[in-house]
């Protein structure tokens, strides 16, 4: 096994650590721009089999990056359960929001318009080199049903934690929903060609105690079950952001993931030697838009405190819209030039 990425999800050190970007594939690239802007939306660039592959490919043409993450969204499962969705520009995703148990009894999962990704995960397969690595990737259930219950993003979604907490029966019966679609989708992508699964909670950090136990950890832990049900070795990545003193809790809760994913906001000094887990992270995304020779400091420091630990290296979010590609170059120079 020579993939750099599926090594440190194996627990090995390497040296220089695989690299990639969340979000690595997207509007900061001028060349996503001109493919977006002669296909249409961006849900009909996630549902169009070719432009899909295409996209996804961009940044590997580009750039030295380790791993390829299928371009696609957390938002088309509840789209595939029967919501509809939409993105507007500048705005983010509008999506049908359940309210009451008429809304929860009408969710019925239908594979069938998640096919293209399906193809699309295929045909870039094919293209890959043998160093390189497809990674598929769900919302982690409660980030889904977040987005679900309040309809769009919001800061500290408050409704839904609301409605998830004066409606417990309820709450069970659309986790239980949500986490048997997302474990299919998960599978679906690993048939399909993905060699990792990365499960994004985007908003487990507005959880806390009792709340973010179970929605977020003992959730992420039964999809783990249900994906490693049928793929027993497939390695998941768990990226639950905003989480800060919890990360340990998530490690320990969740021991048998292959890797943590951790924000901007926490400091991997603080880390390294409680988590027994490989790490993967966490440059912040904005310094790399705006500082370039901070996010070289920033680089050097992280590379330093995680040099003889199972590492991967990322931002901590989502590469921003506005991002020079030279930055993106230079940091990837830099990571690239680590010696043992
Ligand atoms: O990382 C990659 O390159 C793969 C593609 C990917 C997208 N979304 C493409 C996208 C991935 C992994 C996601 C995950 C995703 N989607 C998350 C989890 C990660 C995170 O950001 O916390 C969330 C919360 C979403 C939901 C979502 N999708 C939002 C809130 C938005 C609007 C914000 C924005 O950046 O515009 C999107 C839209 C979206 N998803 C875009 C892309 C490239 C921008 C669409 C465009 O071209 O206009």
């Amino acid at each position: 096994m020579s993939k750099p990425l599926l090594q440190v999800l194996a627990h090995q050190t390497i040296t220089p650590p695989p690299i990639w970007f969340m979000r690595q594939a997207g509007r900061y690239l001028p060349e996503y721009r001109a493919l977006r802007a002669d296909t249409g939306t961006f849900l009909d660039c996630c549902y169009t089999t070719d432009v899909a592959a295409q996209i996804t490919l961009q940044p590997l043409k580009r750039f030295a990056f380790d791993a390829a993450i299928i371009f696609s969204d957390i938002l088309v499962v509840p789209h595939a359960l029967g919501l509809s969705l939409s993105f507007k520009e500048n705005h983010g995703p509008v999506l049908q929001q359940v309210v009451n148990q008429v809304d929860l009894e009408a969710l019925h999962f239908d594979e069938t318009i998640l096919r293209p990704v399906y193809e699309a995960i295929h045909l870039v397969k094919a293209q890959l080199t043998e160093k390189q690595t497809l990674i598929g990737f769900i919302g982690a259930p409660w980030t889904i049903c977040a987005y679900m219950l309040e309809g769009k993003s919001s800061q500290r979604y408050l409704s839904a934690k609301t409605w998830a907490k004066t409606h417990p029966a309820y709450m069970a019966q659309l986790l239980e929903i949500v986490e048997q679609a997302l474990a299919s989708h998960a599978i679906n992508q690993i048939e399909a060609g993905c060699e990792v699964i990365q499960i994004f909670d985007s908003w487990a950090g507005v959880l806390s105690g009792a709340e973010l136990m179970d929605w977020s950890i003992a959730s992420i832990a039964r999809i783990v079950s249900k994906i490693r049900h049928t793929y027993p070795k497939i390695p998941i990545i768990v990226f639950p952001r905003g989480v800060n003193e919890h990360y340990p809790t998530y490690a320990k809760e969740l021991a048998s993931i292959n890797a943590l994913g951790v924000d901007y906001d926490m400091d991997v000094s603080n880390l390294v030697d409680k988590i027994d887990l490989p790490l993967q992270g966490n440059l912040h995304p904005q310094l790399l838009c705006d500082d370039l020779p901070a996010a070289l400091r920033a680089t050097e420091r992280l590379l330093d405190v995680m040099k003889g630990h199972p590492f991967i290296f990322n931002l901590g979010h989502g590469i921003l819209p506005q991002t020079p590609i030279s930055h993106v170059e230079a940091i990837i120079q830099k990571v690239k030039q680590v010696k043992s």
